[in-house]
């Protein structure tokens, strides 16, 4: 749809440019001026084309030039069979249908699978960084949204023609991992996560709680939490070794949960790894006076270049501090694979956390530093109230997908569909997972939302299951057709004449834009938003019109070409958003 509307941009700057030619010589306009939008209502047209920016210039109320403008192109031979109406100070294009209709299902099935990819961001390197736990726990509903919108960003930069590296920070050292080591080194001794029958990394974040339990009655255990971090930084062996085993349990549990949640990275950093470089090159930039010592000693930028107050980079004690730990980690990162972007997908939370983390790393003299972007999203709770990590009621992620997915499989035997679904588990479990992403991606990324269990699984309605139950519906009309080998006609795209037609032939040309758009924007709600309107538009189009014709050849199998362009947006869309495809529902 990109490239027929770019050609009818170019049709619409020419008429323009005669008529300024015409009536001001002197005018001089540029292709850009001209902007296409979407008509309010479809029966005004397909494209508006907005005339306020030539008023002046033609001397002219752009009301008056749309009247022109729809005169001289209503004779025009170039039209090919396009229409041209003015509607106040709009001039509004109606495509030419049979053509349109023909281009589009044309290169749907030419391009099959791979349909909606775009150029748009061809030879760009853009590194995206997201999920980032810790691990003294297992992931929570807040990691369920970063790591949807972090492998829904993927998978749409990667479709817009990014070369995408995704990566993974491991936040496996400091005060937080010692508190779980320590609970575990008082309690948990010889206890292994197979002993007790747990997932490794809940196993661990048991141990957090615990920490948490034991610091209410005794304040003190603090301080050996304290000292247990200094002896990990001091390489103490029997601390190390406390610490490999316990964060191979829970890098185990949460990679499992990456697998389960259809999530994948291409690297991973480790925290531990890495944190010592930022110091390195905190002192470096001490040394070029870019920063300054305090009398204690410890390392200070400031930061009145962003407009804020001071920051300390390096303390006294020479302990490690969460910023220096990313400076270094940037700047691996860019000597790993020099990237033209790096995506953080953090929380709100740290939006200054990033501001300055950037501002440093320009401070510096770093040039990609400006290349770099945070991708701060809002926080989700549950309808009950805020999550909380510390007491122990942390919203867990394996286990809301459990239940959701137990929701899903009594909702299958409510409508008594066992025959029909056969692996009720295997379904249930991707009915959840697709009521998930899409409800936590359905929101633009910057809002606060509340996860609502009941309502993402719905299966009618702006939900993930859904788009899942349309797919379904869809797969299973095409395998009727293909079983009963009919229609034995060719598609004619000149009998896809009904006004729903029309807009669903659309709705298929617009999918490579919106792809485009999604991946300039950041914004996989863009995808989700049109996925719905396809799938609402196909399911009005479904009940009002038969498809699978016997008596009229031709027709079906037009029909069913409009079916399966449905279906091959619907499935790409559900890939770009990370949710499942099934076959039947
Ligand atoms: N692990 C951190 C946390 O849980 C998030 C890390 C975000 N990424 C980064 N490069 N700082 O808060």
């Amino acid at each position: 749809m990109k490239n027929i509307k770019s050609g009818w941009k170019a049709f619409v700057f020419e008429a323009v440019k005669n008529m300024a030619a015409a009536r001001n010589p002197a005018a001089e306009i540029t292709p850009g001026e001209i902007v296409l939008e979407k008509p309010p209502r479809p029966e005004l047209g397909d494209i508006a084309v907005p005339l306020f920016p030539f008023a002046k210039l033609l001397k002219a109320a752009p009301q008056k030039i749309a009247e022109d403008l729809a005169a001289v192109l209503g004779g025009a031979e170039a039209g090919e069979g396009a229409r041209f109406t003015a509607a106040g100070p709009y001039l509004n294009i109606h495509l030419p249908r049979q053509d349109t209709a023909r281009k589009i299902l044309g290169l749907v099935e030419n391009q099959k699978d791979a349909y909606g990819n775009c150029g748009a961001l061809a030879g760009r390197k853009i590194m995206i960084e997201f999920s980032s736990p810790n691990t003294n726990k297992p992931l929570h509903l807040g990691h369920l949204r970063n790591d949807a919108l972090g492998e829904s960003l993927a998978r749409i930069l990667k479709a817009a023609g990014a070369q995408v590296q995704s990566v993974d920070l491991i936040n496996d050292r400091g005060i937080h991992i010692c508190k779980s080591m320590l609970a575990y080194q008082k309690a948990g001794a010889g206890k292994t996560p197979e002993s007790q029958g747990l997932k490794p990394d809940h196993f661990v974040g048991g141990y957090y709680v615990l920490y948490n339990d034991m610091a209410k009655q005794n304040p003190a255990i603090e301080e050996e939490a304290h000292a247990m971090l200094r002896a990990w930084e001091e390489g103490d062996e029997a601390v190390r070794e406390l610490w490999r085993k316990m964060n191979a349990w829970a890098i185990e549990g949460i990679k499992a949960t990456y697998k389960r949640t259809g999530v994948s990275f291409d690297k991973f950093y480790f925290e531990s790894e890495v944190y010592q470089k930022g110091r390195e090159e905190i002192l470096g930039g001490l040394a070029r006076g870019v920063f300054y010592k305090d009398a204690d000693g410890s390392v200070w930028v400031d930061l009145a270049g962003i407009g804020l107050d001071k920051k300390v980079l390096l303390r006294s004690d020479g302990t490690s501090l969460y910023l220096t730990q990313d400076i270094g980690t940037a700047i691996s990162r860019h000597a790993d694979w020099p990237f033209d972007r790096l995506i953080y997908v953090v929380a709100s939370e740290q939006n200054y956390h990033f501001a300055v983390l950037f501002h440093v790393l320009e401070l510096l003299g770093y040039e990609w530093a400006k290349n770099l972007y945070h991708l701060s999203y809002g926080m989700v709770n549950l309808p009950e109230g805020k999550m909380k990590s510390r007491e122990g009621t942390v919203v867990d992620a394996d286990d809301l997908i459990r239940e959701l997915a137990d929701m899903a499989a009594g909702e299958i035997r409510s409508k008594e569909r066992e025959s029909e679904v056969g692996d009720i588990a295997g379904v249930s479990e991707k009915i959840a997972l697709g009521a998930i992403h899409y409800y936590l991606l359905q929101a633009a990324p910057a809002k606060d939302m509340i996860f609502n269990p009941k309502e993402s699984l719905s299966f009618t309605g702006n939900t993930g299951p859904y788009l899942q139950y349309m797919g379904a519906r869809i797969s299973s009309m095409l395998r009727k057709a293909a079983e009963k080998n009919a229609p034995a006609a060719a598609p004619d795209p000149a009998l896809l004449a009904a006004e729903e037609e029309w807009q669903l032939l659309k709705l298929i040309g617009e999918f490579p834009e919106t792809v485009e758009q999604a991946a300039q924007t950041c914004n996989p709600s863009l995808i989700a938003a049109f996925l719905y309107e396809t799938a609402k538009t196909f399911s009005r189009y479904y009940h009002d019109y038969p498809i699978i014709l016997a008596d009229d050849p031709p027709l079906a199998s037009s029909r069913l070409a409009l079916a399966r362009g449905v279906l091959t947006v619907l499935r790409g869309g559900m890939y770009l958003l990370n949710i499942p495809f099934l076959e039947v529902m």
